[in-house]
């Protein structure tokens, strides 16, 4: 290299070394010095784990200012929306949730996303997280999303103080369940506190429900085409769940999934099937009085999911979003989120002894348990499967109607092109 060129990349080094230390490197050549960065993290624990990652880019680059986008709803009901709809106009946030898996069908990545294989490699995350999560994050060959944690869907919470007074512990298997249910009816405790205000706790519920009944390769099979849906154990596991909502709060269609826990910490009612994102919010509330299991006949199986941050084509300010997808990536990163967040690294390498005793079972379970993916947060299906799965599930709660849900998921699988 000539010496005139060698010496003016050193002057351009040295500037860009003193930018950075005036916290200015990050501004990048086109970018507008902010990062907006979209979820649906707005409850306790979610928000609070989401803030903690911000503090740590907000250090790194004290000059970008940070536009926490959040539209509310759990599992994203109304976030996905506005997102698609923002997509499509060529307004996209930077940065923005979204589950490993094949969620990812629905925003186009060919189109609307930055496949992020070189990040992957420049900053080792192709070696940094597991091979489930791997084979899950790959879609059509390619990195969509830089991923921040891992969920268990199938937790059965309990008010440790409920159980305690009425000598109950956790139920092994739905019989166990029913016949503690009755005995909290008695005591006019809710057996079985859920919310089913936002359309998809049902689908949650249920699935969780699927998993016990049929095991891992059973469930898994509902979404390749394997197991038919018009198998007699699917029809068993709509008879358990509709068993599971007579016993459940009779005002669940006003409630979020946080609401009801919050019956759980007020002692009106024993259990809640919900993910680990319950353990956040609970901390978030300084409530220790919980305790926890696999939702009945789901020992050995963690149904599991991802949040990931996806890099949007055409992004405002690239060089931030880069920056913040480092540190989301990052061992700092999910370091400060995921104690918050209730949720385990999806990193390899995490500090366990940062994590509560929750978390601390749900990493020994993840390394020991066979994994299956969550139909209700994005891993197992597509958006269009996924969400009318969800409408049958939330229309199930309250009609009952076995046949006719069984019927609806049936065509699903047909209309979905994953079974004849
Ligand atoms: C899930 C998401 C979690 C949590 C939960 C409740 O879909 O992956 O991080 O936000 O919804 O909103």
């Amino acid at each position: 290299m000539p010496y005139r060129k060698r010496s003016l990349m050193a002057v351009v080094g040295v500037l860009c070394l003193a930018a950075m230390l005036l916290g200015a490197c990050a501004t990048g050549a086109k970018g507008t010095n902010k990062l907006e960065m979209y979820s649906w993290w707005t409850a306790g624990g979610e928000a609070d784990g989401l803030n903690a990652m911000y503090a740590i880019y907000k250090k790194a680059y004290p000059n970008v200012e940070v536009i926490n986008a959040t539209v509310a709803g759990g599992a994203g009901t109304n976030a996905k929306a506005v997102l698609s709809t923002r997509l499509a106009g060529g307004d996209p946030p930077d940065s923005f949730q979204l589950h490993a898996g094949l969620e990812v069908e629905m925003y186009q990545p060919d189109k609307y996303l930055q496949p992020l294989d070189s990040l992957y490699t420049s900053e080792g995350l192709d070696k940094a997280f597991p091979k489930d999560l791997i084979s899950l994050l790959k879609y059509k060959d390619h990195f969509w999303g830089v991923p921040v944690n891992i969920h268990r869907a199938n937790v059965l919470w309990y008010n440790k103080q409920v159980f305690a007074d009425n000598n109950l512990t956790p139920p092994a298997t739905w019989d166990e369940f029913f016949a503690m249910a009755e005995t909290l009816k008695a005591k006019g405790i809710v057996p079985l506190v859920i919310g089913t205000k936002e359309g998809w706790e049902a689908g949650h519920t249920f699935e969780t429900i699927l998993v016990g009944v049929l095991g891992a390769e059973g469930y898994k099979g509902l979404w390749s085409g394997a197991t038919a849906w018009s198998d007699p154990k699917v029809t068993d596991a709509l008879n358990i769940f509709k068993k599971v909502m007579a016993y459940a709060n009779t005002d669940h269609a006003a409630l979020t999934w946080s609401d009801a826990a919050q019956y759980l910490v007020d002692g009106k009612g024993a259990m809640h099937i919900m993910g680990d994102w319950t353990d956040g919010w609970f901390t978030s509330k300084s409530f220790t009085g919980y305790g926890w299991a696999p939702v009945p006949q789901t020992k050995g199986i963690f149904d599991a999911l991802s949040d990931s941050f996806a890099a949007a084509k055409g992004a405002k300010n690239q060089d931030n979003l880069m920056n913040w997808l480092k540190v989301a990536g990052s061992k700092a990163g999910q370091e400060a989120f995921n104690p918050k967040k209730g949720s385990i690294c999806a990193r390899t390498d995490c500090d366990a002894s940062l994590f509560n005793a929750y978390l601390q079972s749900a990493m020994k379970d993840w390394a020991a348990d066979a994994i299956v993916p969550s139909v209700a947060h994005g891993a197992a299906a597509v958006e269009k499967w996924a969400t009318s799965y969800k409408d049958v599930m939330n229309t199930f709660a309250t009609k009952g109607d076995v046949a006719a849900a069984q019927g609806d998921l049936v065509k699903l699988c047909k209309d979905n092109g994953a079974c004849k």
